[in-house]
């Protein structure tokens, strides 16, 4: 490891962090007039230095919530603007950002942290695992058909730019946050995303849907029309919905608009059963699958103990070698979770226990891949419905 320190960023000093954060990612530094305009995005106190002693790494977090398996919420960071000047790489300066993070965290009682990473092979030394992931699909516009029995929906009304962006935050938090990993959305976050829509090349729109008792849900999108010859494409950016008339509801209304090939969404919950509204399912074509939330348990035995669980009881043994307070055996049970020195049925490290805490995967595919070792079938079969969740874990949100 190199000689550096880390420590938290005086204000004056975040724009420079947020121009390595940029650079580290190829991406230009930001205008003055851009810097301003982001000015109410920075959650005072939460950006990290790493000095030697010029300025050579940095990361930042921001408070949120998280909702659990159970419908419980807990406190979580938030963490994004991860970077390290690319004359200073790997010789620790990341190591030591993340430890000093989970300091921080811990210091402030905050049990768990979620990012979205640029690179696979990043996180997952430091704990982190892939809680959540995401497909983007894929609609032939012209061919798909609703099935008769699809709700008809409630009414939509349009809202141009200007009212989207002042009435995006009041549209997210009136909404219930229906899948376990889905994150409150802090007043730092909409800043960044104002900024995004106002510098789209076509028009954002958003479609609201209210049902008997109001807003249920909302798509905000834009369209780009094809020159001659070429597909005309309706790009979904954001859709969150209250249950399943608003969920089928909006789609209708997203099919009907004019002048569109075909519909695309990005990262959308993988159990989301898109493709179960048409007559013909296979108008819906899933492009790709990724990781999207990666979660790390900061306090392991509180974050257990902030779960449900169904079925019989299962011990598990973690193995935390980056915060090692962490490692030993926990008792999991429909009755909550506890340290234990009874004997281990599952052994999992850290990484991978994010990857089943929310219900994301199995412990029987994650004991195929060797990622979990178990004493034996039944003992997975166990894991399996203890930490089984009804829908799929969604962050939902872009950080
Ligand atoms: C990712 C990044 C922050 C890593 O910083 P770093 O200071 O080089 O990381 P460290 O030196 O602490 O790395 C610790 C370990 O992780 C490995 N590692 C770190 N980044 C890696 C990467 N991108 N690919 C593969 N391995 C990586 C290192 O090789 C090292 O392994 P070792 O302990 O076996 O030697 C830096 O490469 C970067 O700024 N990348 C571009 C911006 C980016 O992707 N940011 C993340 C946004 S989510």
């Amino acid at each position: 490891m190199s000689d550096f320190s880390v420590r938290l960023l005086r204000s004056d000093e975040e724009r420079a962090a947020t121009d390595l954060f940029r650079r580290a990612l190829h991406v230009k530094e930001m205008t003055d007039e851009e810097w301003s305009a982001i000015s109410g995005s920075r959650q005072p106190s939460r950006a990290l230095g790493a000095f030697d002693p010029e300025l050579i790494g940095t990361a930042r977090s921001f408070d949120s919530e998280v909702t659990l398996p159970g419908g419980g919420t807990t406190p979580l960071a938030a963490v994004s603007l991860v970077g390290v000047r690319g004359d200073r790489t790997r010789r620790g300066v990341l190591t030591g950002l993340m430890r000093a993070q989970f300091e921080d965290f811990a210091a402030r009682g905050v049990p768990a942290a979620m990012l979205h990473a640029s690179e696979g092979t990043i996180y997952g030394r430091f704990g982190y695992g892939i809680a959540a992931r995401a497909k983007s699909i894929e609609i032939d516009r012209h061919r798909a058909r609703f099935r008769p029995e699809v709700p008809v929906g409630g009414e939509i009304s349009l809202l141009d730019l200007e009212s989207t962006i002042e009435q995006w935050p009041s549209l997210f938090d009136a909404l219930p946050r229906i899948r376990p990993g889905m994150i409150a959305r802090s007043p730092y976050l909409w800043p960044g995303y104002e900024r995004e829509v106002r510098r789209a090349t076509t028009p954002v729109a958003t479609a609201v849907h209210r049902g008997p008792d109001g807003v249920d849900g909302y798509v905000t999108y834009t369209v780009e029309r094809a020159k001659f010859g070429a597909q005309s494409e309706l790009k979904i950016q954001s859709f969150h919905h209250a249950g399943s008339a608003a969920f089928a509801g909006l789609w209708r209304y997203l099919l009907s608009v004019d002048l569109v090939d075909r519909v695309t969404a990005e990262k959308r919950p993988l159990d989301e059963p898109i493709e179960l509204l048409f007559t013909d399912p296979r108008h819906v074509t899933v492009q790709n699958i990724q990781d999207e939330g990666w979660l790390r348990l900061v306090d392991v035995a509180t974050m257990l103990d902030a779960r449900t669980y169904r079925g019989e009881v299962v011990v598990i043994e973690v193995t935390d070698p980056f915060l090692e307070h962490n490692s030993g055996r926990y008792r999991l049970s429909g009755d909550g979770a506890a340290r234990t020195t009874e004997p281990a049925d599952l052994e999992v490290r850290a990484d991978t226990l994010s990857m089943l805490y929310l219900g994301g995967w199995r412990a029987s595919d994650l004991a195929a891949a060797g990622r979990v070792r178990a004493t034996g079938e039944a003992a997975l079969e166990r894991a399996d419905l203890l930490f089984g969740t009804r829908v799929n874990p969604w962050c939902g949100t872009f950080f």
